[in-house]
């Protein structure tokens, strides 16, 4: 059976989400990170929400080998953020930003409308990504609008709300 690729990607860009920055720290404590919409929660008790990395991306070996990770939920007003973690070279992704280190050692994107702070959980093979699962060890959220993808584009509440 052919499997269209394009028709594949197609569906799945029907699912309206949000959109992350995951973020880590590498060996020598450089910050990491690469844009998402692949986040899910997965369950309360105990706390852990997961996301998924293409095998192929740079940033792979720095999130296995990292105690934990962040996701930065943007707000509508970081389209350019999720613009420059998509498609900046990794090494001037985080020039000029302000950043905290969280308690799982990741940085957090400054004005993000929720972050997760995670202790790495699990790792899964999930064919040519690996799904990442995180134990939240502090999470924050502020009010404000999200930040929406779309049938491969960018979108916004269509009330304007957060
Ligand atoms: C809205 C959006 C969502 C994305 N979601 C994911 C994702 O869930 N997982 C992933 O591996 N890449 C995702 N990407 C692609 C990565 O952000 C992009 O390939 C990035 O350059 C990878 O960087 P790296 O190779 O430094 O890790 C997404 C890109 C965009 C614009």
């Amino acid at each position: 059976m052919s499997f269209d690729q394009r028709a594949f990607r197609d569906t799945l860009g029907c699912f309206a989400t949000g959109v992350c920055i995951a973020s880590t720290s590498d060996k020598d404590g450089r910050p990491v990170g690469l844009t998402v919409n692949s986040f899910t929660s997965v369950s309360l008790d105990p706390p852990l929400v997961l996301f998924c990395l293409d095998n192929r991306s740079e940033s792979l070996s720095a999130f296995l080998e990292a105690p934990g990770f962040a996701l930065s939920i943007l707000s509508a007003e970081q389209q350019s953020l999720s613009n420059r973690f998509a498609r900046d070279p990794a090494g001037t992704r985080w020039d000029g930003l302000a950043a905290v280190t969280g308690k799982g050692g990741a940085p957090l994107i400054e004005g993000a409308l929720a972050m997760l702070d995670c202790a790495h959980h699990a790792t899964h093979p999930g064919g040519d990504h690996t799904i990442l699962v995180g134990r939240v060890l502090g999470y924050a959220n502020r009010t404000g609008a999200p930040l929406l993808y779309y049938r491969g584009g960018y979108a916004a509440l269509a009330n304007g709300q957060g």
